[in-house]
């Protein structure tokens, strides 16, 4: 229990401190007692020396094939971990298990939105991943070849990716939520050789085709020799000889042995596409043995992942939180997860809660938006069921507010789970600032750098500023931190290390307080957090102006009560067409259609004109404090500034 009583604790200076059992149980304890570290600030002191730090958590966490030389060689902005060893994540996350006591013991415990069940131990999974691997080999698949993988949270998924890892080929995973043409772009981008996908999926009752979706994509990215299609709703599907295979045929005489490729510690792991301020996505490169050592420590200290824990991360594992904490981290530590294939409020709004009942979750990982979901469909729901097997929450992807932490805090975790608040992103690879469940929490505050990291508030001149909106920056390399983005070093050394020498810019607005707690307040560039999911504005607005209808667009994020924030784009039509209802709805269906229903905009204003800088810079900034009915300051910069009034006059 908390040693204070919520009650009484006032606004936002609350404090919860730890409950005895977390101080003196948790692994991060044990490991202290090891290292003979005494209290947790001697702990952060002494991972001050990161080198040594990370060093430590290979020892404990990693097996190599060869031994490094060095832990790490950092010639900024470029990192390499554990120079000289030979390595593959696949061994830690399956094969080692597989040889030892946990061979039998359960992986992925999967369920499917119909209700079907089924249990993979570490034994399964290492059987699947190797009869897959064989498979693309079969295929023609080597080393340093890119898969793509359009699947949706099925077990089938993790294996996907698994496979590739173990043969070492670079996965890159498309979030199965994407439409057809985000699926194809990424895939030219990062020029796969094959894809892995399924017939259709079920989301809330009905299915989603997700092979017709392929061939539509696939139709323009000629790098694509070969499709894999796993049958998961037995729907007909259209075929095209030699290139599409079923997965069942393809893996049924396949040997159950395939040998893991003894790669370079530093080979790519996969590449994952995050939205940056262009309309053209990034793909984020993770490598082999830093991101595994950084992933399964930060999951054992941050979760206090025990053997006997249900482990249940609901994010989806198309974006970065599936791949770290779904996959990679769970696997490497031996866990047991729960993976959910369907719709939260299917077929009642207590689908979460029955779940974490039947299976006796203890750790819940979820998003802020998924919990003021669950406040809206009210707390009768999880009243109808028996949370006490929960012992940690978790949070990810957006600031969260208070009164959500409250929420969960009372309503799931009964007032006697600590929330971990996690701050990290696609690029880091792993939590950065995060509580330990040692650590005394503030509703709202991620708290603090972890220990081998380290974070800063700096001010416009590089300074390190407290008590003060700055940019939160990363002042050395950690582990899993990313090596660039696919054909694009220039992009990579621009987006991240220009703005400070040496120090890593992550993009956000943050304030340090009194007690050295970050508090992340949002992004500071142009893009939008959609439910935790980041989308470019600009990717909104390349993808409207692709109709043929449309001049110019201006896309701005409003705030929004459920998903953080909401599209809202302005719209300059072609000379001679006319604004229309019908026009609105196409044009939302469009955008839909082009880069997925995430994306899709919440209102749509025609205007005839959008503000720009006299170099033709879209100013979003002056149009949201228009539209929010705020000082829109100076524009006196503007080429246009009757454009603001534009705004104003929108219908
Ligand atoms: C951005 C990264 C990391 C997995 C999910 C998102 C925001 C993330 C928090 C948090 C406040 C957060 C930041 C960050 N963010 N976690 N706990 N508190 N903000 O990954 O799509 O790469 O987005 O998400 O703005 O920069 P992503």
């Amino acid at each position: 229990m908390p040693s204070e009583n919520i009650s009484v604790l006032l606004d936002e200076k609350r404090v919860f401190k730890p409950s005895k059992e977390f101080v003196d149980q948790t692994n991060v304890k044990q490991w202290m007692d090891e290292h003979k570290i005494k209290t947790i600030d001697d702990l952060y002191k002494k991972a001050e020396n990161w080198e040594w730090f990370w060093g430590e958590a290979a020892k404990e966490l990693l097996e190599f094939y060869t031994p490094y030389k060095k832990v790490v060689e950092w010639n900024a902005p470029w990192v390499k971990w554990f120079v000289g060893a030979k390595y593959n994540i696949v061994h830690d996350a399956v094969d080692k298990h597989a040889k030892s006591w946990r061979k039998n013991k359960v992986a992925i415990i999967f369920e499917g939105e119909p209700g079907d069940v089924r249990k993979l131990t570490y034994n399964d999974l290492y059987i699947e991943v190797n009869k897959l691997a064989n498979a693309l080999k079969k295929l023609g698949v080597n080393k340093g070849d890119r898969v793509g993988i359009y699947l949706p949270m099925i077990p089938e998924l993790p294996i996907a990716m698994l496979a590739c890892a173990k043969i070492g080929a670079i996965h890159s995973v498309v979030f199965s939520g994407f439409s057809a043409v985000a699926f194809r772009d990424r895939m030219l981008d990062c020029e796969a050789k094959a894809v892995i996908t399924c017939d259709s999926f079920w989301r809330r009752g009905k299915k989603v085709p997700l092979k017709t979706q392929t061939d539509e994509a696939i139709k323009d990215a000629p790098s694509v020799k070969n499709v894999i299609v796993y049958k998961r709703t037995n729907d007909p599907v259209n075929w095209t000889n030699n290139r599409d295979f079923w997965w069942h045929e393809i893996t049924k005489d396949m040997s159950k042995e395939c040998p893991t490729e003894q790669l370079d510690a530093n080979d790519p792991l996969y590449f994952l596409y995050t939205s940056g301020t262009t309309g053209k996505p990034k793909g984020i490169i993770h490598a082999h043995a830093g991101y595994a050592v950084g992933t399964a420590l930060t999951l054992k200290w941050v979760f206090d992942m025990k053997d006997e824990d249900i482990y249940w991360c609901a994010a989806d594992v198309g974006w970065v939180t599936g791949h770290s904490y779904i996959v990679y981290a769970p696997l490497i530590l031996g866990a047991t997860s729960i993976i959910y294939e369907g719709a939260p409020d299917w077929p009642q709004q207590d689908r979460w809660w029955d779940i974490i009942e039947r299976y006796g979750a203890t750790i819940l990982y979820t998003s802020p938006t998924s919990v003021r979901l669950f406040m809206r469909f009210g707390e009768d729901w999880p009243k109808k069921h028996d949370l006490s097997s929960l012992r940690l929450l978790g949070s990810v992807g957006e600031p969260i507010n208070p009164e959500a932490w409250m929420w969960y805090y009372r309503n799931i975790g009964h007032e006697k789970c600590p929330i971990m608040d996690t701050w990290w992103q696609t690029e880091t690879g792993h939590f950065v600032i995060s509580p330990l469940p040692i650590t005394p929490l503030k509703p709202g505050s991620a708290t603090k750098a972890l220990p081998g990291m380290s974070a800063e508030v700096y001010n416009e001149e590089g300074k390190a500023v407290q008590n003060a909106g700055g940019n939160l920056v990363l002042t050395h390399p950690w582990p899993g931190m990313l090596r660039g983005i696919y054909k694009n070093p220039d992009r990579y050394e621009q987006t991240y290390w220009s703005r400070f020498k040496n120090v890593y810019l992550a993009g956000d607005v943050t304030r340090k307080d009194d007690d050295g707690y970050f508090w992340i307040q949002g992004r500071a560039d142009d893009v939008l957090k959609i439910s935790g999911h980041r989308i470019g504005n600009s990717e909104v607005e390349s993808a409207l102006v692709s109709h043929p209808m449309v001049a110019e667009s201006a896309v701005i994020g409003k705030p929004h009560e459920l998903k953080g924030e909401s599209i809202t784009a302005y719209v300059v039509l072609k000379k001679g067409i006319q604004p229309s209802e019908d026009l609105r709805k196409t044009l939302t269906d469009h955008v839909s259609k082009e880069l997925g229903k995430i994306a899709k905009p919440d209102e749509i204003w025609f205007v005839s004109d959008v503000p720009k800088t006299r170099s033709g810079k879209i100013m979003r900034r002056v149009i949201r404090a228009k539209a929010m009915g705020q000082d829109v300051g100076d524009t006196s910069t503007l080429a246009n500034p009757e454009a603001v009034d534009e705004i104003g006059k929108a219908v």
